[in-house]
């Protein structure tokens, strides 16, 4: 826990809870923005991804999706291919399933009430799962400035792949993230939005704490 001010001031309300909503398309910087906040706070971090990724992994070995989603373990999270491209897009579709998504909603619910203090990050965290969060972040930048990003951290784990390629997928999930009838990605209405296309991690990681810090 940081002793500034807002620090001070988020420790005295953490009995209560405290939930921090960031939200965004893929490879904006959410994640990284995310787990910085939370180390800041000393809160605990869900990336509610993963656990679309963890369904989406299991439907690629055959399972039924909302089968995968009411009897996820703890185990499928652990999976080390949870951060490929294949696995993106099949939690990408996955997540536009209702039963899917209802499945999901207790265990993010009650991780964003823990006492200490949460960061979610996701797709409908400030929207659907978490609407009265105490702060909202919209996390985003252009098309071909996440590609780029996403291709970059890729490669460096030496999956094969194109910036094209890495394009085409970052534009299929962002519209089908954002058209599905269920829970669609968009800013909550008082969710503070974070160009970062033009701004570096530093950079954007001290506007989403100057917002933290003027809602406490
Ligand atoms: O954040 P991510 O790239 O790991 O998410 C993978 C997919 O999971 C994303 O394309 C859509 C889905 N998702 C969702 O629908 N709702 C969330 N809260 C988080 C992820």
């Amino acid at each position: 826990m940081a002793d500034d001010a807002a620090g001070t001031k988020l420790g005295d309300r953490m009995t209560t809870g405290f939930t921090i909503a960031i939200d965004g398309p893929a490879a904006a910087g959410k994640g990284t923005i995310s787990k910085a906040v939370a180390a800041h706070y000393g809160f605990a971090h869900l990336d509610t991804g993963l656990l679309y990724r963890a369904v989406g992994a299991r439907v690629l070995i055959g399972d039924d999706p909302i089968e995968a989603a009411t009897t996820l373990q703890p185990t499928d999270l652990d999976r080390d291919d949870l951060r490929t491209a294949e696995v993106a897009q099949s939690a990408s579709k996955v997540a536009v399933i209702a039963e899917v998504r209802a499945a999901l909603v207790d265990f993010q619910r009650a991780f964003a009430r823990r006492a200490g203090g949460a960061v979610l990050d996701g797709r409908d965290i400030g929207t659907v799962i978490c609407p009265n969060a105490q702060v909202k972040l919209y996390v985003t930048a252009s098309a071909e400035i996440r590609a780029k990003r996403r291709f970059l951290e890729l490669t460096a784990k030496g999956q094969m792949t194109t910036i094209d390629e890495v394009l085409a997928d970052v534009k299929a999930r962002d519209d089908r993230d954002m058209n599905r009838a269920e829970a669609p990605l968009k800013p909550a209405k008082d969710a503070l939005i974070i160009d970062t296309s033009d701004l570096s991690i530093e950079e954007a990681l001290k506007v989403a704490l100057d917002e933290i810090a003027s809602q406490t």
